[in-house]
């Protein structure tokens, strides 16, 4: 593809709360920056059409709601799930599931939430979303912050161990265009 847009989710009351997982609705911010991103996708896109991919998450759709495109949801673009600390805080879950804590520590990568998932799994799972974008031109996808780390190690040509440490910024939109000598990158902070 000539250029790939990706943004997360904007701020949801989970992230104000702290919380993981879970279907949350945006935040204040987070609907400032879903009113944004008209603009912003229009600045940097031009005239073109573009088609948006979204995970099923209310807080995907919510960001992607002033968007006057074609839109997509994706079941494989759902955040990677939390499994039993799904709905709990990096605190609660350092509380009750103290080995569980030190395991994803100690390897976050490989490390599988209990019932949930891990990095790798969610590399594993985006492999039919890779697929689909190799085909297609001008997609900017809307989804969440472990899976755009996922995608972004990928066309970044970053091993994808270390996708959980990618930084993926909120209410920034990313402009990857592969080259033959790499992907060049743009980050584009909205103002809010
Ligand atoms: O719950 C998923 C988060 O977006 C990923 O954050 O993998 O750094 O805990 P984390």
């Amino acid at each position: 593809p000539r250029a790939i847009w990706l943004s997360r989710h904007g701020e949801s009351m989970y992230n104000v709360s702290g919380q993981i997982g879970g279907n949350a609705d945006l935040s204040p911010q987070g609907w400032a920056y879903a009113k944004k991103l008209p603009q912003i996708v229009a600045d940097s896109v031009g005239p073109g059409e573009l088609t948006v991919w979204t995970s099923t998450l209310n807080r995907t759709q919510q960001t992607a709601s002033n968007l006057p495109f074609k839109k997509l949801q994706w079941k494989a673009l759902d955040e990677l799930d939390a499994g039993a600390c799904d709905g709990l805080t990096y605190q609660q879950i350092a509380e009750d599931f103290p080995e569980d804590f030190k395991a994803r520590d100690d390897d976050k990568y490989e490390y599988r939430y209990p019932g949930g998932e891990s990095y790798r799994d969610v590399v594993i799972r985006l492999e039919p979303i890779i697929m689909e974008l190799e085909k297609n031109e001008n997609i900017l996808i809307v989804t969440h912050q472990a899976v755009l780390r996922c995608i972004y190690a990928y066309f970044m040509n970053i091993p994808q161990e270390q996708s959980p440490w990618m930084d993926i910024p909120l209410h920034t939109l990313i402009k990857l265009e592969p080259r033959a000598f790499g992907t060049m990158v743009e980050k584009i902070k909205a103002n809010i």
